[in-house]
């Protein structure tokens, strides 16, 4: 954009955000997550001008975007005189920030915009009737990776509630939106080389032009979309538009309940192996997360074990067990995710083959798959994404996950403890989809569970009450802003 145009960012209606200021709060700063830095608060605010003048820097101008869409101002790019001034300080970390707010305006220092983002998230939340009290706060996140996964494949969610979702995850400086893209139940992602997945198959899916739009709005919100192809198993959906895929070539039953099918992809072909790579290649293209989530979890080895391709395959590789199959399989869908510039990650059922990819994020669910191998690889220095089912799982009733659990979930694994361990890269809640359809009862199960898990994964303090105190003022505003909130 030329500099010195003014740019109108309102806050479309069809976004679901309402461009409000948060309502009036009895102490100003009572922020969600809390600080990890010193916070002082000073008389005196500073008042919102309609047009802002705003010196980026050095930054992306989309890291400003959200705050104007936030609070439906208006902003100029301007060198001189500005009233949002960032500031480049290449020592912070990714996210860490500095805010300065006085007489003469808004100063943030930060090292990327994901920093800048996470700055004016606390800039608008603390601003109230269009103002924003003196203040200087440095804050800085405990984990890099805070996540939030849903299910859009066992039901299926318009993009108007994805947004929405993404932007409270945003509110809350959570920052890795994982997208579950595909199950047996559904194939929520439209690929061009491959039409007749979305075409034919009469499932709701997103477009890829959607599904640019969703990271570019992310984006602006410092929030990384991670999505997630869930092979070899869980890919009923698949199979049942290409039957070839699978090992006995016949196409599986449709799947209505969730629940773990034997029928999955084969590993014993150079079909597949070639299809899967222009499948992943034509998605990574769509995505600008560094990451790509590829599954891994509840594939029986039934089918493999009888197939010939797969026992043929199996012995032309010399291996021992079918895991280590699904462990070459893994390694060969890394392999080729690295040649695309991405990581790849997997649910910890892998770690039950014996070879993995050097570079693969293992994201942990529970301790049955994969057995004691996943808390040695954690020790080993693999990284490691915590989503332990009894504390991450949002689709658990809120009285067996309770608001607590995920406050205090402290991950570790084996003896070792995500404080000691700086390949714990974070935790990550998890909503499936498969008991519920409506934007409700999604916003039910999230909220106010959403509150604790951003304060866990952000705050370095534990103080149960005082977070108890701040989550029901959150809660107040989610309302206000049309979130469902479950009681509590
Ligand atoms: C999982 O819950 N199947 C990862
Ligand atoms: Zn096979």
């Amino acid at each position: 954009m030329p500099k010195g145009r003014s740019v109108c960012i309102g806050a479309p209606e069809s976004l679901g955000i309402s461009s409000i200021f948060p309502a009036a709060r009895c102490k100003a700063m009572d922020l969600m997550p809390n600080p990890n830095g010193r916070l002082l608060e000073s008389a005196g605010k500073w008042g919102l001008k309609p047009i802002m003048r705003v010196n980026v820097g050095h930054f992306d101008e989309v890291c400003i975007r959200a705050f104007f869409q936030r609070t439906g101002l208006l902003y100029e790019l301007a060198e001189e005189n500005a009233d949002l001034i960032l500031t480049h300080a290449p020592n912070f970390k990714d996210e860490e920030h500095y805010i300065f707010v006085g007489p003469s305006g808004i100063q943030v220092n930060a090292s990327a915009e994901a920093g800048v983002a996470a700055a004016l998230t606390t800039v608008y939340k603390a601003s109230s009737g269009g103002f924003i009290p003196h203040f200087s706060l440095k804050d800085f996140p405990k984990y890099s990776h805070r996540g939030f996964m849903l299910d859009c494949s066992r039901h299926f969610f318009p993009l108007s509630v994805v947004k929405k979702v993404i932007e409270e995850m945003s509110l809350l400086k959570l920052n890795a939106f994982h997208w579950h893209l595909t199950d047996d139940q559904g194939w929520r992602i439209e690929s061009k080389e491959f039409p007749e997945l979305t075409e034919n198959s009469g499932y709701d899916f997103y477009t890829q032009d959607e599904i640019r739009e969703v990271v570019s709005f992310a984006k602006e919100r410092g929030v990384d979309v991670i999505p997630e192809i869930d092979l070899p198993g869980h890919t009923t959906a698949l199979l049942r538009v290409l039957p070839w895929l699978s090992c006995k070539g016949k196409a599986p039953e449709e799947a209505y309940l969730g629940d773990v099918f034997s029928i999955i992809a084969c590993a014993g072909k150079e079909e597949s192996y070639n299809f899967l790579e222009k499948l992943l290649g034509e998605a990574c293209g769509l995505f600008e997360s560094k990451y790509f989530h590829i599954g891994g979890d509840e594939a029986p080895k039934t089918e493999w074990m009888q197939c010939p391709n797969c026992n043929a395959y199996f012995e032309r590789l010399g291996l021992s067990s079918f895991e280590d199959l699904q462990g070459h399989f893994t390694c060969r869908m890394a392999e080729f995710l690295r040649a695309n510039g991405k990581t790849a990650i997997c649910w910890n059922d892998v770690t039950s083959a014996r070879e993995l990819p050097d570079d693969l994020v293992i994201q942990y669910w529970n301790e049955f798959s994969g057995a004691g191998s996943v808390a040695e690889r954690f020790s080993a220095g693999r990284p490691v994404i915590f989503s332990d089912l009894r504390n991450m799982y949002f689709d658990y009733p809120q009285d067996v996950v309770t608001v607590q659990k995920v406050y205090s979930y402290s991950p570790a694994l084996g003896e070792l403890s995500c404080s000691q361990a700086p390949n714990a890269l974070g935790i990550q809640a998890c909503l499936w989809s498969e008991l519920f359809s409506t934007e409700k009862e999604l916003e039910e199960r999230m909220f106010p569970r959403i509150f604790a898990l951003a304060e866990n994964a952000w705050s370095n303090s534990r103080d149960y009450s005082g977070f108890m105190r701040r989550m029901k003022l959150e809660s107040d505003e989610a309302k206000a802003r049309g979130v469902r909130v479950a009681e509590f």
